[in-house]
């Protein structure tokens, strides 16, 4: 079946992952990605794919309801995959407003523009709205969140994913919006911008410069492999129930440090460094304000309704993406030039 797919954020780390899944999986479907271009959204992480005759780009912000009316319109868009977001806590911290700008104002944008435009003529239509598992809150030693587990946001940032989720199953209720969502734990892997964990302490690493760990680096994760949760968004798209919430995570915690040592004995070995020479390398810094302490996914409903299960071990996944990181040294420096530096003398200081 034919489709036309708005994948909103395309530019961005997730996003461009499930925007190349999507153009090369399925030469039926005309994906649309609509982007920004926020500090965050990058085309060059989709040049492998830009020529494709399946893939459309469209420079607009989510916030902007008459383009995006237009878009629908012009591009007969018949499904939606939400990524477009302002994702970093650390700048939620710095900058409230905008991050309730694009995540609620953006997602309501999104919302009113599919009801309006498919004017209750809700069959073959979907409108799927990617969250996080920082909604559910923080846990302690014990537990894990699950689709039944309250909101309890502590950052900006989570408070706004928390509001536009609830603004999307509003939709459904209210208005009966086709609509599904899901919850993932943290990603990592290639063309993430390196002003989250995983990337920018590979950076610092190779660069000999300090890593930053907030608190004691006792926090703790659950990491799954970005390419892993865009095949879960591809089920989920074309499997999951309607009006529906499905937990995405592997089951993989890592303390911070435990987690840096293992990036730091990852890059010297590629680097033909002696083993763990790069710990001199770690600097504990001030917390971040209002830090959750454990992020945990039970992703069992996943697995048992839909089949899905994460591809890869962590060791390969961290392997693969150091590589990657490496061996794209272009692509580091180019995200890092300009504002970049700005942001990290003003973060680090
Ligand atoms: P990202 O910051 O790498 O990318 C966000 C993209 O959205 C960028 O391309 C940016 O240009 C675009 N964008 C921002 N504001 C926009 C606007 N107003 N209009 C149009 N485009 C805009 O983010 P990411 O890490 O890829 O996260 C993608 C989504 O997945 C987000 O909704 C995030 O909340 C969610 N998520 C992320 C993680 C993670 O670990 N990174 C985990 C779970 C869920
Ligand atoms: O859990 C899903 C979320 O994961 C996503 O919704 C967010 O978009 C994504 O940014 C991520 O949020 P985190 O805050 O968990 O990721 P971050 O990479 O910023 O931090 C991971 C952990 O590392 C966290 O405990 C804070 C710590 N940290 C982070 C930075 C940037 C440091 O110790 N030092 C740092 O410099």
């Amino acid at each position: 079946m034919m489709k036309n797919i708005l994948v909103t954020g395309g530019a961005g780390f997730i996003g461009s992952h499930v925007v190349r899944l999507l153009v090369n999986k399925y030469s039926n479907y005309n994906i649309i990605n609509l982007d920004n271009l926020t500090y965050a959204g990058n085309l060059e992480n989709l040049n492998d794919i830009e020529n494709k005759p399946n893939y459309s780009f469209v420079k607009a912000d989510i916030c902007d309801y008459d383009k995006i009316c237009a878009v629908f319109s012009e591009y007969n868009i018949d499904s939606v995959i939400h990524l477009a977001a302002e994702s970093h806590v650390d700048r939620s911290i710095k900058d409230p407003f905008s991050f309730a700008k694009t995540n609620i104002m953006g997602t309501l944008s999104l919302l009113e523009a599919a009801k309006n435009i498919w004017n209750n003529d809700f069959d073959n239509k979907l409108f799927y709205h990617i969250s996080t598992d920082e909604v559910y809150g923080s846990l302690g030693d014990e537990g894990y969140f699950t689709e039944k587990t309250a909101y309890d946001p502590h950052s900006p940032y989570s408070a706004s994913k928390a509001s536009s989720d609830h603004f999307v199953r509003s939709f459904s209720d209210t208005y009966g919006l086709p609509i599904v969502v899901s919850n993932c734990s943290n990603n990592y892997g290639s063309f993430q911008f390196p002003e989250k964990l995983i990337p920018l302490f590979i950076n610092n690493i190779c660069k000999s410069k300090p890593l930053p760990v907030y608190g004691k680096g006792e926090n703790i994760r659950d990491w799954l492999f970005v390419n892993d949760h865009a095949r879960a968004i591809d089920l989920i798209f074309h499997n999951g129930s309607k009006g529906d919430t499905y937990n995405i995570g592997g089951f993989n915690e890592w303390k911070n440090i435990d987690l840096i040592k293992v990036l730091i004995k990852t890059v010297d070995k590629f680097l033909g460094r002696k083993e763990g020479e790069s710990e001199k390398l770690i600097t504990f810094v001030t917390d971040r304000a209002g830090h959750d302490y454990r992020y945990a996914i039970d992703s069992t409903k996943l697995k048992n309704e839909l089949g899905w299960e994460p591809s890869l071990q962590f060791e390969e996944g961290i392997e693969h993406t150091v590589k990657w990181y490496l061996e794209n040294q272009d692509w580091i420096n180019n995200v890092t030039s300009g504002e970049y530096q700005k942001y990290y003398k003003e973060m680090y200081k």
